[in-house]
């Protein structure tokens, strides 16, 4: 059993239970360095005459020499983050010698003269460091650390020789992270789907970063090259979340609804989501309203954005359900409370809130009875029903119950088309967005499984050759969201259609977003065009674009929690639902671990989601349910006390932790 070392996780316990670390499963996996200090691995390219380029790579430190007007690009094989140091040899041509340093995260932008784009406009500045006083170490300073970058290029622009003897950089993402120590693994016979699950743990690793250096969005200013520089304090404590490594560097609350989940089954760095949710309550205003951002972007664009909004509040119920932190739920209460009776106090007489601000995912035609919204505040109104449960608040529990109830009629009334097979995105327009029916199915806004069937089938017949597209993002092409394309994948894994949403899993994370030569191959772009060009419609700056988004790394809750189907009901997995739909997998290995100790699963299954052997552990003084697919027979028997339990359609009620098998009748 390993325990993640949580500042509220009492240090006598740990000194107790957390003992000497056992080998993370799959290790082999993890795209996070071993050590902090990362060496190139590749030669993407050469230009002008470099001595001995190959001795910069892997950590050799051989002595380069770059001759006048010559450069290199370096590939580190995957994004990475940090800070370079170049080491410097004897012979440099003068005390003014320079080496230029250039990044970028796709090879799409690879040049000598600038880094892809962190601003609205133009891309970024080279860093000049000067290398002409003397041999010895020269360190780009702490703010020029780059939040995302695969390639780095190194140019001597000046006029004779610059001996190198070595280049490496200091790892900055997941400051506060023992980088390789995962708490939580999935591993399948499909090895795209496992490079898909450890990509977006990757890519939330990167988005998780020393608070002191965040907000990359420095410069507004339309010039072509911008100056860039992290240094602005977003939050308290020592890690906070991001949406993207590379920019805006900024707590952003919608983010937060994918990665959130993604990192509780992956590294358990729920203290990084705390300080960030902590910087969004700070700015709540007396009315309830909750920001758009977190600061100082918040002071620039301060825009009501009803659903971000309503993500922290999601955000504040999954940092409590992961972490059983019940007294900082008990803290926050009446934040949460004012939270909700924001959103309540915008619906009108329709019975469905009213959106009167555009701000969301960038997605268009955010407004009036707006579906993904009111889809939201659904969902958000189920899980403080189930909040103020836990917290004894009857009052608000009967209210948001009838409000839910109400809200659920007057959606289906005015936003079902039978005829679409859709919600439609408001009641003027015949639109039928990703986002929003993704969400209702989601968070069973739905009345009955026609819609829901018929949501899902018309989602999949969307599909182009690169995924799933948004249409409520108006643009031609079209665009794919894989924020909105993690609420399709949830939806079919709700409905479980498993197999639909491997294949898009398939084709839009793996075929596209990590083996097209453009990307990282080790964590997921923000967003791209249906036609597979790296144009994200809501910019118009396409380097500006970031290849690890944490608001694309749906995949990895997703297959922990529906196809390995390890599921906490309860605080912390306190109580759990067992509820594995695999698919066309044939094996899946997968797990986690809560304050409350480790969850594993082995399941084998014949390729037609039928289960053939199933085991699940469970830390002791926990209990659950399993559920297997309906036509599994046979038995469950506890490995401790040998005590059997039948399987009734598939079903085991109530068991109590430890290890348990299937035995087939
Ligand atoms: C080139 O680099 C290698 C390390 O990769 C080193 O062993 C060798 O000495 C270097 N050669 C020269 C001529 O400096
Ligand atoms: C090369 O230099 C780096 C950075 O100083 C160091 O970490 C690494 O151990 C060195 N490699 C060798 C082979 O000495
Ligand atoms: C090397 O030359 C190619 C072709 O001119 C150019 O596209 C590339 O940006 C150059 N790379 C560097 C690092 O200067
Ligand atoms: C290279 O030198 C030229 C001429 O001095 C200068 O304009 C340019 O900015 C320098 N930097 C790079 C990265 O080429
Ligand atoms: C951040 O860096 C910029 C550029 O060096 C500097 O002007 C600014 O004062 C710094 N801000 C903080 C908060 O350190
Ligand atoms: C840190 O916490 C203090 C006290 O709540 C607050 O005033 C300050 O704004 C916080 N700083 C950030 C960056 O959130
Ligand atoms: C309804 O939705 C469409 C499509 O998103 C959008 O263009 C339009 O502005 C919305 N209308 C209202 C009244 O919100
Ligand atoms: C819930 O409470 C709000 C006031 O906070 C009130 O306006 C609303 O009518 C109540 N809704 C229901 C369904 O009780
Ligand atoms: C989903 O909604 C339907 C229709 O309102 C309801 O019968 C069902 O119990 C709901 N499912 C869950 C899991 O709440
Ligand atoms: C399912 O619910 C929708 C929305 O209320 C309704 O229009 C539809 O007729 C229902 N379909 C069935 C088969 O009950
Ligand atoms: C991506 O990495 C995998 C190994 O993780 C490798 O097999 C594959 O060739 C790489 N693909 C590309 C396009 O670089
Ligand atoms: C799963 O399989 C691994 C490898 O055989 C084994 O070490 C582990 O104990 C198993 N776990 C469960 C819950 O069966």
């Amino acid at each position: 059993m390993r325990f993640p070392a949580q500042p509220w996780l009492p240090a006598l316990v740990c000194s107790l239970i957390c003992g000497k670390a056992l080998a993370v499963p799959y290790s082999e996996y993890i795209y996070a360095p071993a050590s902090r200090t990362v060496f190139p691995v590749s030669i993407y390219q050469v230009n002008g005459t470099i001595n001995n380029a190959t001795g910069l790579l892997n950590g050799e430190n051989g002595t380069v020499t770059f001759s006048a007007s010559s450069a290199v690009t370096l590939d580190f094989g995957k994004n990475i983050a940090g800070q370079v140091s170049l080491a410097v040899g004897s012979s440099v041509y003068s005390d003014d010698a320079v080496i230029w340093l250039t990044f970028t995260e796709s090879s799409e932008w690879i040049s000598g003269d600038s880094c892809d784009a962190t601003a609205s406009y133009g891309v970024d500045a080279p860093i000049n460091l000067p290398v002409g006083h003397g041999a010895g170490t020269y360190t780009v300073d702490r703010q020029h650390a780059r939040g995302g970058f695969r390639y780095l290029s190194l140019k001597n622009n000046g006029t004779g020789d610059i001996e190198l003897t070595g280049v490496s950089v200091y790892f900055t993402a997941a400051p506060t992270q023992e980088l390789q120590e995962y708490t939580g693994y999935f591993h399948s016979n499909d090895e795209l789907v496992n490079r898909i699950w450890y990509a977006g743990a990757y890519t939330n690793q990167l988005c998780d970063i020393d608070p002191h250096y965040g907000d990359a969005l420095v410069s507004q200013v339309d010039v072509p090259l911008q100056d860039w520089y992290y240094n602005y304090t977003i939050t308290n404590g020592s890690s906070c979340l991001v949406d993207g490594a590379k920019r805006d560097t900024l707590v952003w609350p919608g983010d937060m609804f994918i990665s959130g989940p993604s990192i509780a089954y992956s590294t358990y760095d729920m203290d990084a989501i705390k300080n960030s949710l902590e910087s969004l309550l700070l700015l709540q205003t007396s009315a309830g309203l909750l920001p758009y951002v977190g600061v100082p972007f918040f002071t620039i664009i301060n825009a009501v954005s009803f659903t971000y909004h309503l993500h922290t509040l999601i955000g504040m119920y999954n940092y409590y359900h992961y972490t059983g932190d019940e007294a900082w739920i008990t803290q926050y209460w009446d934040q949460f409370k004012l939270g909700v009776g924001w959103s309540l106090s915008n619906i009108d007489g329709t019975g469905l809130m009213d959106v009167t601000s555009s701000a969301d995912w960038l997605r268009s035609g955010m407004n009036g009875h707006n579906i993904e919204a009111n889809a939201i505040l659904y969902y958000v109104l189920n899980l403080g029903v189930e909040l103020a449960g836990v917290l004894n608040d009857d009052a608000s529990s009967t209210n948001w119950t009838a409000s839910a109830a109400n809200l659920k009629v007057a959606a289906n009334a005015l936003l079902w088309r039978d005829d679409l097979g859709f919600y439609v995105d408001n009641e003027t327009t015949s639109m039928a967005p990703q986002d929003g029916n993704s969400f209702a199915v989601l968070a069973n806004l739905t009345m009955n499984s026609t819609q829901t069937k018929a949501i899902t089938s018309g989602l999949r017949a969307r599909w182009g050759q690169y995924g799933a597209p948004a249409p409520e993002c108006a643009s031609t092409p079209a665009t794919v969201s894989p924020f909105a394309g993690g609420f399709e994948l949830e939806a079919h894994l709700v409905v479980g259609d498993a197999t639909v949403a491997l294949d898009l899993m398939r084709l839009q994370w793996g075929d596209f977003m990590l083996d097209d030569p453009r990307m990282t191959n080790s964590s997921f772009i923000e967003g791209y065009s249906a036609d597979g060009s790296l144009h994200y419609a809501p910019y118009s700056d396409d380097p500006r674009v970031s290849h690890a988004h944490g608001w694309s790394t749906g995949p990895t809750s997703l297959l922990s929690r529906y196809v390995a189907g390890i599921q906490l009901s309860g605080p912390a997995g306190q109580t759990w639902k067992i509820a594995p739909t695999v698919g066309d997998l044939t094996t899946i290995s997968s797990g986690l671990a809560t304050i409350l100790g480790s969850f594993a699963i082995n399941i084998t299954a014949d390729g037609n989601g039928v289960i053939t052997s199933f085991s699940v552990e469970t830390p002791a003084g926990t209990s659950g349910d399993v559920i297997l697919p309906s036509g599994t027979t046979g038995s469950l028997t506890s490995d401790a006390s040998g005590q059997t339990v039948p399987l009734v359609y598939g079903t085991a009620e109530n068991l109590s932790g430890g290890l348990w098998s299937l035995v087939s009748s």
